[in-house]
C-alpha cells in the first residue's frame, strides 16, 4: 500500500486549518509541503512562517519540498519550522552531498528531487545517503499540470538502482497524480504519491485520499 502524501498547494489557502484537519482526520500519510523561490522555478508559493503554523497543527511528517535555489542557507530555518523530511532538487546543489549530510546532521531525512529532464542515473553515488527519492512527474513550478507519461519509464530505472543497493529507499512521486494514473506509478515502483490537485479541488477529498492508498 503505497503512502499518500497530500499537497497543500492547491488547498484553499484562506483556510489553510481546514485542510490540515482534513489531512490529519483522514487516511494520508504525510502533509507535502512545497516552497517555491521565484528564481528556480517561475512561482513563489509559501514558506518559512507558513510552515510554522502548519507544523503547530500537523499530527503527520512534514516532507518539505525545496524549489529554491541555495537551499543548504535556509536549511536551519526549516528544520526550526519543524520540517521532518526535506526535499532538495539535484539541480540547484552543487555540493549534493554536503547538503545531504546538512540535512541528516540536523536530524531531518534527507531527499533528493529531480525534473523530468534529469536522468535516475545521476543519483547512482548518492542513492544510499537518502531517505527518498522524488521523481518530478511534471515540470516543477506550478499545480494542476498534466502528468509526462515518460515518468512511469524513470520510477522502473530507479527501482532497479535502488534494489541493487539492497537498501530500504522510498520512491515518491509528485505532480498530475489521478485516480487513473496512481496504480501505474504503484505497480512500476513508486511508494509516496503527492497529490494536490485531485484530492484538493475533489467533492470528497478524503475519498479520494482513500481510493490513492489502495491504489
Ligand atoms: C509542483 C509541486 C507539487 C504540486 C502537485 O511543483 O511540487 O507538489 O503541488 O500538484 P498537482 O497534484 O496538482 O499536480
Ligand atoms: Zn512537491
Amino acid at each position: 500500500m503505497p503512502l499518500v502524501a497530500p499537497s497543500l498547494l492547491a488547498s484553499d489557502f484562506l483556510h489553510l486549518g481546514d485542510a490540515c484537519k482534513l489531512v490529519n482526520e483522514s487516511e494520508a500519510d504525510w502533509f507535502h509541503l512545497d516552497v517555491m523561490d521565484g528564481r528556480f522555478v517561475p512561482n513563489i508559493s509559501y514558506g518559512i512562517p507558513v510552515i510554522e503554523h502548519i507544523r503547530s497543527v500537523a499530527r503527520k511528517p512534514c516532507d518539505v519540498h525545496l524549489m529554491i535555489e541555495e537551499p543548504e542557507k535556509l536549511t536551519p530555518a526549516f528544520k526550526k519550522a519543524g520540517a521532518d523530511m526535506l526535499i532538495v532538487h539535484l539541480e540547484t546543489c552543487r555540493n549534493l552531498h554536503s547538503n545531504i549530510q546538512q540535512i541528516r546532521s540536523l536530524g531531518m531525512k534527507p531527499a533528493v528531487a529531480i525534473n523530468p529532464h534529469t536522468p535516475v542515473e545521476l543519483l547512482k553515488d548518492i542513492l544510499f545517503d537518502l531517505h527518498h527519492v522524488l521523481i518530478m512527474t511534471v515540470n516543477p513550478g506550478f499545480g494542476g499540470q498534466s502528468f509526462i507519461p515518460h515518468s512511469l519509464e524513470k520510477v522502473r530505472e530507479l527501482r532497479k538502482m535502488i534494489t541493487k543497493t539492497g537498501k530500504e529507499i522510498l520512491i515518491e512521486v509528485d505532480g498530475g497524480i489521478t485516480l487513473e494514473n496512481a496504480a501505474s506509478l504503484v505497480e512500476a515502483g513508486a511508494d509516496i504519491l503527492v497529490a494536490g490537485s485531485s484530492i484538493f479541488q475533489a467533492k470528497d477529498p478524503a475519498q479520494v485520499i482513500h481510493l490513492l492508498k489502495n491504489s
